[in-house]
């Protein structure tokens, strides 16, 4: 595979490393763990649900006059912590009533909404978190998954397969990255309660040792990822949909074309240092993710390794929304055509929920092209995969694709893309030229329109 023969050549010693941690918690020093909003006082009578388990960390000493616990559970006292009988007498605390410790079944691994993203693990704690596209705000293969030391939680790791495959795990200050132990730590009594569902954690993944950033793949689970998620109203032109993302959004996407010798975190940084930190960017949230569909781009350029998308959201509303992304993303390419060839990258375009793009002539005339090209090979692949009912799963014959002498033969090719395909609004109209497609994989195929 030339895919993989690549991205030997780019393996580096410098890892693009991405911590997720774990939000919520059952602490018994949590608030909002119990139904009256506030941790119990001595003179309440503490109920946990009697049917439900639960792991619960406890910080501090605490006086109790009641407690009735559930039929499992466990609490996690660290040294000082712990409980004592109280006569309920506390001048603080009032005449005292019943408070119960919620429900902590209903938190999924799959909601994006229960994690943060750090570049690393002292980024963790105070931030900057990384804004990611839903499908990459729940930890991926190659990420570390923490859950945070001093903290109890309970986590429902159904998935869409059997496991759940990530890097490692840290749990109350214990980073699990090895898969026997993790799977024993799992069997453990602390272990079941905080983790359950159908599907088990499973670690020991490589972690993303390209510089060029990993593909996140979390497509088996993008349904469930999305179920989770709220969409907000948008209320500009044309909304965008972002690889990985379950909404509709307004802003703009970029995508990068990359070659051997583009560093995604120095190119992070660069945005940062050049536009993030202007307070007119002060409100925009950038997410960056390596797309899986790179095959198509081989046509436009040998030298295109890899495709980043780059989706920018912005705080404004009204007419305003998304006019700040836009602007950013002008930046951007107006920034990738005087540096590109240094940054490794081989060009890039944009679209905006304005209706704007850059095939509207404002600059690079190759992203227009390449978003043609990857439109009709898109179609190409999708009327391919519709003629041939025997396309498996990746790993089956569609894998042929990547020796489709077509690659080696870019004169196959009109020089033009434009003169056949123009991506109008969404779809994808070809003119004029018809598209003759020989792979050697299928039946001759061939379009004409
Ligand atoms: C309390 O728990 C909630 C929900 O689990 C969580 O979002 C919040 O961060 C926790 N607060 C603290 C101080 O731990």
């Amino acid at each position: 595979y030339w895919i993989l023969g690549r991205l030997v050549q780019v393996l580096t010693s410098r890892t693009h490393a991405v911590y997720k941690k774990w939000v919520p918690n059952t602490n018994f020093e949590n608030g909002t763990n119990w139904d009256k909003g506030t941790v119990p006082c001595s003179s309440d009578r503490i109920q946990f649900l009697p049917q439900k388990e639960v792991s619960v960390y406890v910080e501090t000493i605490h006086g109790i006059q009641e407690m009735n616990l559930p039929v499992d559970g466990e609490f996690i006292l660290p040294q000082g912590a712990g409980f004592a009988a109280s006569n309920g007498q506390n001048d603080d605390c009032g005449p005292g009533s019943e408070v119960t410790f919620k429900d902590t079944e209903l938190l999924l691994w799959f909601d994006p909404a229960q994690w943060q993203a750090a570049s690393s693990w002292d980024n963790l704690e105070k931030g900057p978190f990384l804004f990611s596209v839903h499908g990459e705000s729940v930890p991926c293969p190659q990420d570390d998954v923490v859950f945070w030391a001093d903290s109890s939680f309970r986590v429902d790791t159904t998935a869409n397969q059997l496991s759940v495959p990530v890097k490692s795990v840290s749990v109350l200050g214990n980073r699990f990255s090895s898969s026997d132990d993790f799977a024993q730590y799992l069997s453990s009594h602390s272990g079941r309660l905080q983790f359950h569902g159908a599907s088990k954690v499973h670690v020991g993944e490589p972690g993303c040792s390209d510089k060029m950033g990993c593909v996140c793949d979390n497509s088996a689970n993008h349904d469930r990822i999305c179920s989770a998620v709220k969409c907000a109203p948008t209320d500009c032109k044309k909304p965008l949909r972002a690889a990985g993302h379950c909404c509709d959004v307004c802003g703009a996407i970029v995508h990068l074309r990359c070659k051997v010798g583009f560093d995604l975190s120095t190119y992070q940084q660069r945005l940062h240092h050049l536009f993030l930190i202007q307070p007119s960017y002060q409100s925009v949230q950038l997410a960056m993710s390596r797309l899986s569909t790179l095959w198509p781009l081989r046509l436009l350029s040998q030298e295109v390794v890899a495709e980043i998308q780059v989706l920018i959201l912005d705080g404004e509303t009204g007419g305003e929304s998304g006019r700040v992304a836009e602007s950013l993303a002008r930046d951007i390419l107006r920034d990738v055509s005087s540096q590109g060839t240094r940054l490794g990258i081989e060009g890039a375009d944009y679209q905006a929920s304005s209706g704007g793009s850059s095939t509207e002539g404002t600059s690079s005339n190759a992203g227009a092209v390449a978003g043609g090209v990857v439109g009709v090979l898109l179609l190409v692949a999708c009327l391919l995969l519709l003629a041939g009912s025997e396309i498996g799963e990746l790993g089956g014959p569609l894998d042929h694709g990547f020796d489709n002498p077509m690659f080696d033969k870019p004169t196959l090719m009109p020089a033009e893309p434009e003169l056949y395909v123009r991506e109008t609004g969404g779809s994808i109209v070809m003119t004029n030229a018809g598209i003759h497609f020989v792979n050697p994989s299928y039946d001759e195929t061939d379009f004409e329109t």
